[in-house]
């Protein structure tokens, strides 16, 4: 994965045989898991120290079915930070390579779209506040609990 300064990300997965699911397309919650790991490394990375964890998906739209030897590319963008929570708002675009296209039309087509948001919690599970608007802090900094 790279990760550049404009607290984005990109990502990318080959769609292999053992992704799709029985009507012969990539399986739903295949690229759920994948969206939500991507997201977390990212989230992860920035928040360096700070424990984790999935608390919601939101607005969640499969717009268009995906073919085996897809690439899928993952956009990766914080979108919110609030007191214990971060939101990345995930774009998945689809190119077929060997696909033949008009030049007008794009290469990769948008798949999917989805926001996450990961909740910072302790060692017992118990929400933990996050630094302030700029995170890549270490964790040691900014030790505030809210409960
Ligand atoms: C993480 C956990 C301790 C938080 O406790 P909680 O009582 O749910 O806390 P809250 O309802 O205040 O939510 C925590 C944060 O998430 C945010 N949040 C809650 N529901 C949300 C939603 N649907 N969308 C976006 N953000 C949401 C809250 O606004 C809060 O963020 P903030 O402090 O920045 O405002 C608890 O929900 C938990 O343990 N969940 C299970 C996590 C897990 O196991 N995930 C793996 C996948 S199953």
């Amino acid at each position: 994965m790279k990760l550049d300064m404009k607290d984005r990300a990109d990502s990318f997965a080959i769609v292999r045989p053992e992704h799709l699911n029985h009507h012969g397309y990539l399986f739903g919650g295949q690229l759920l898991k994948w969206v939500d790991e991507i997201a977390w490394i990212m989230a992860s990375r920035e928040y360096p120290g700070y424990r984790l964890v999935t608390r919601a998906m939101d607005d969640v739209q499969f717009r268009t079915p995906v073919p085996s030897g897809s690439i899928l590319h993952f956009h990766v963008n914080r979108a919110r930070q609030g007191h214990t929570s971060v939101t990345y708002a995930v774009e998945v675009h689809a190119d077929e390579p060997g696909v033949l296209r008009r030049a007008s039309t794009p290469k990769e087509k948008p798949v999917f779209s989805t926001h996450v948001t990961f909740a910072s919690v302790d060692a017992s599970g118990r929400k933990r506040a996050l630094p302030g608007k700029s995170p890549r802090h270490p964790a040691s900094q900014h030790s505030t609990r809210t409960r």
